[in-house]
């Protein structure tokens, strides 16, 4: 179960906090743009710089040699002696941070009861307005593996996010993993690894320390090149240091390269030289630039809150993983079905189109669970209605979907329309009566412009009051139809106008000293203004956590209506999204190199711990061609969230829609995905319990293999299957690099060669190639075309041996729906040996008495011969392939909650 009460008493606890939150010393002046004016440096303090030691003084577009004189920067064209791939890079900044850079000096440094603390004072201005002039360091020895280091204001309580709870540790961990440096003669700290004595952050005398009201700026060396993270971007899964700028600040926006999208996750992971990892998390919701560059090194750079930073030891990137998600939540566990196949688009105009997708889908024999309508189904595109006209027969559709063993989920956009003849839409009238809408900086309903037909009010979910009024508005809905889950969209929040539909007041917080290089070039594009008020605070501060708000409210009522574990989707995210829920990566393109972007997307959610992830199968913009949407249907297959969506006024492109190959290769894919459910259902179980990861990057099951690095073409579901989709037209072979170890076809059960190479994989046109490592079980279970009725069938296990001929795994299996399973014992756990030609099976846990599990069928792969095989002590039929190597048994009946065990000779 997810941390409800947590939250409950965190958002009640902001109640007693000042109205408007905790920014009182954000000077309100007409613009914050005004800068100090600095002495220009002297010319011995600029030379001498590497290209890559130049830390950029002057971010913005219109830099001249004058204006970064004025902020005290030099100025210098790069460096054109030094190696030809520095010369070309573009962003080689020309304006940069001089030696000895005035700013703050220790005032003292001491032992505390948590670690350490110092304070230092600023001596001369920055050229940006309000410095803050006395800050203070935290280094808090929280464990052996995290430390947390926070500087801020210690006169002046200035933005910290409220969510996802942090804890409170006062006390100091003894024997820590890292050693956390700071001395008086060099301004800032350092950390590093105590067993290698690698330097993991190092801010000492680096680039422009400025701690100003609204621009904190705080630059670091990085041990490595290799980060991975920094989320949500379009980007390869390794990062590129090459003067590479991440911005994040939610938005609605078409994901592209080099711009913020619809999230915000500060959190990097590391892979050191030694293969050792560590990650960092800056944990700071507002607009922020995080820049990497070449030497290699980090720059913060963020418009409010403070500077906490978390740092996570590992040492392995699993490990990492772990401890990130310990902190901010780990995973949801959702329910079942959720993890059969989704179907969906923008534009089943009536019931009846959607009726028929859904059927033709179906006469396919394409696995298929739930139908989703989107906008579509509303009422002049208003929640909570539904157009009783195109969707006449809407609540009996969904009645005959839950007889079906199928389920339902309607489109939930945050805006609610704000134009309705007073006392016409309860929606409204019942959120302003409640006083549950943001507010405008006169206190009013704060009015945009989505969907709705004139304006929209956006209810503020940092308000306790929220939790009422969208259960009131969740309930009335659930009375008209019994949908089954919510996907929440918009919620970054999206606006169709620059602000209200009177613009926003010129202020510091709409024009800020410094706007980070968002999409629109201003913070209040596509949104709310800045200064429109939230419950928590100003939305300056509390933007990048609409929708995060929005998805915990959302989980959480859900699971009070419906008693069941809560199936949401969002668009927006926040760091600890995947506690409550999942997300999708919203609206890319139907091309070949879109559908690639995903993998990267898909592993870097992984990392921030977002297990229930997808993207639009098929490519929302736009008309996929047969060609391009048979292949991601093959990948798509193997989402965790797996869903066909669609705009509207394209072709259709669900599966069935183009006719029977493609129908024929998605129902295959699908139906081996349903094979392999129970297998993606303990994986997500264990991350819901242990913080390991679902989606896991190749190079977490081989941190000393630096030629896994940077592979993002394909992915892993947990440590056992490696999945390689062909991602170009017209190819019928894929290539992937292979670290060292057995890898088994899926599919035939032979082995490949030994890995440690590039290895290209046949990939007939209705085939994704699945390779199995050795040293896996994977527990399965015969397909059917809905989760509810394969549940009912028997198990299997692909058990895969290692070069020893040894095998472990295990099967978590409860009902699949009911909340809190995994906490109150309600649950089976199996584990699953393979040893000396010998598989045994040990009930770890027995707590649920619902269907029992009978276990159908086993294949081994990598068995040198086998001449006999008795299961319990009693001799059973069994096939060998002596040339695959593959033994099979096909009819077992063998008690899955019962040891046992099989072996061979
Ligand atoms: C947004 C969503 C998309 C949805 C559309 C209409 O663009 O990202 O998935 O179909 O809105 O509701």
């Amino acid at each position: 179960m997810f941390r409800l009460a947590a939250w409950a008493v965190v958002v009640l606890a902001a109640v007693g906090a000042s109205p408007g939150g905790r920014v009182e010393n954000v000077l309100e002046e007409p613009s914050g743009r005004a800068e100090n004016i600095l002495e220009a440096p002297r010319a011995d303090q600029c030379t001498g710089f590497a290209n890559s030691l130049r830390f950029d003084c002057y971010p913005e577009d219109d830099a001249s040699e004058e204006k970064c004189q004025n902020r005290g920067c030099c100025w210098r064209s790069p460096d054109t002696s030094s190696t030809a791939s520095e010369r070309v890079a573009l962003n080689i900044p020309y304006c940069f941070y001089p030696q000895n850079y005035g700013g703050y000096k220790f005032l003292n440094i001491s032992d505390a009861a948590f670690g350490k603390t110092a304070y230092l004072q600023r001596g001369t201005k920055s050229y940006i307005p309000n410095d803050i002039s006395i800050i203070r360091i935290d280094a808090k020895f929280e464990s052996q593996s995290r430390l947390h280091v926070r500087i801020y204001d210690p006169s002046k309580e200035r933005w910290i996010p409220p969510l996802p709870e942090m804890p409170q540790v006062d006390t100091k961990a003894t024997n820590t993993d890292y050693d956390f440096v700071i001395e008086e003669s060099k301004i800032g700290f350092k950390v590093s690894r105590k067993d290698d004595s690698e330097v993991l952050f190092n801010t000492q005398d680096l680039g422009g320390l400025i701690y100003a009201d609204q621009f904190i700026q705080m630059s670091t060396l990085l041990p490595t090149n290799y980060i991975y993270g920094l989320g949500e971007h379009r980007a390869h899964f390794p990062l590129s240091t090459t003067w590479q700028r991440f911005t994040t600040w939610n938005r609605d926006i078409a994901p592209s390269e080099y711009t913020n999208l619809y999230g915000t996750h500060p959190f990097y992971l590391a892979m050191e030289t030694s293969g050792k990892s560590h990650g960092v998390l800056m944990f700071n919701s507002n607009g922020m630039d995080v820049l990497l560059q070449p030497t290699p090194a980090l720059t913060y750079r963020t418009v409010g809150g403070i500077i906490d930073l978390y740092f996570f030891l590992g040492p392995s990137p699993s490990d990492v993983v772990k401890q990130y998600t310990e902190l901010v939540g780990r995973p949801f566990l959702p329910p079942y079905w959720g993890l059969g196949f989704h179907l969906c688009r923008y534009g089943y105009k009536t019931l009846t189109e959607t009726k028929a997708a859904m059927s033709r889908t179906q006469q396919a024999g394409i696995p298929l669970d739930t139908m989703w309508n989107d906008l579509d189904y509303m009422k002049d595109q208003n929640d909570f209605t539904y157009d009783t006209s195109t969707f006449a027969g809407l609540p009996e559709f969904v009645d005959q979907l839950h007889t079906d063993g199928m389920h339902y989920i309607p489109l939930i956009d945050p805006g609610i329309s704000a134009s309705e003849a007073s006392g016409t839409y309860p929606p409204y009238d019942r959120g302003v009566e409640l006083g549950v809408f943001v507010k405008d900086s006169a206190g009013k309903p704060f009015l945009g412009k989505v969907w709705n037909p004139q304006s929209t009010a956006f209810p503020d979910f940092t308000n306790p009051k929220a939790l009422d009024y969208w259960k009131e508005m969740l309930t009335t809905m659930y009375k008209l139809f019994k949908f089954d889950g919510a996907w929440i969209d918009m919620n970054e929040p999206a606006n169709f106008l620059d602000g209200s539909t009177t613009g926003c007041d010129k202020n510091s917080l709409n024009s800020p000293p410094y706007t980070p290089a968002v999409a629109g070039g201003a913070l209040i594009s596509r949104t709310l203004c800045m200064d429109a008020q939230q419950h928590m605070g100003k939305h300056y501060d509390v933007h990048n956590m609409y929708g995060f708000t929005e998805t915990i409210v959302t989980a959480t009522v859900l699971s009070e209506i419906r008693q069941k574990r809560p199936f949401v989707i969002s668009r927006s995210t926040f760091i600890g999204h995947g506690h409550y829920s999942g997300h999708w990566s919203g609206d890319i393109s139907s091309s070949w190199s879109d559908m690639a972007w995903t993998i990267p997307e898909l592993l870097s959610m992984s990392v921030f711990g977002v297990s229930l992830m997808g993207a639009d199968i098929c490519g929302f913009n736009g008309g996929a061609s047969a060609t391009l949407c048979q292949r991601w249907m093959e990948l798509g297959a193997f989402y965790p969230f797996s869903r066909n969506h669609n705009t509207k006024d394209v072709n259709a492109q669900d599966p069935a829609s183009f006719g029977t190959e493609v129908a024929e290769s998605s129902r295959k894919a699908l139906l081996t995905r349903y094979s392999l459910l129970p297998y993606l259902y303990t994986l997500l179980w264990a991350a819901h319990a242990e913080g390991s990861t679902v989606v896991t990057p190749l190079f977490f099951e081989f941190p000393s293999d630096k030629d896994s690095y940077a592979v993002d073409t394909a992915f892993m579901w947990g440590s056992g299957l490696l999945i390689v989709p062909v991602l170009t037209e017209g190819s019928t072979e894929v290539t992937v690099y292979l670290p060292k170890a057995q890898w088994y076809s899926f599919y035939t059960g032979a082995l490949l060669s030994p890995g440690g190479a590039n290895t290209t994989l046949s990939a007939p046109l209705d085939t994704i190639p699945l390779l199995v490592r050795g040293g896996a079980v994977l527990p399965m279970q015969t397909p059917a075309t809905t989760t509810t009725a394969a549940r009912k069938n028997k198990f299997g296990l692909m058990v895969a041996a290692d070069p020893s001929g040894a095998a472990t795994g295990s099967l978590y299996w409860d009902d699949g729906d009911t909340l809190g399973t995994y906490e109150q014992g309600a649950y089976n756990l199996i584990t699953f040996t393979l040893r000396d030609s010998q598989l045994t099976g040990t009930p770890t846990h027995t707590g649920y008495t619902g269907e029992s599990m009978v276990l159908g069928n086993i294949t081994v792969l990598g068995v040198s011969s086998a001449s006999s095989v008795s299961v319990n002590g009693a001799s059973a039929p069994f096939t060998f392939d002596s040339s695959n190597k593959v033994l099979k048994m096909d009819s077992l009946s063998v008690s899955l909650t019962d040891a046992f065990t099989i072996k061979w000779s």
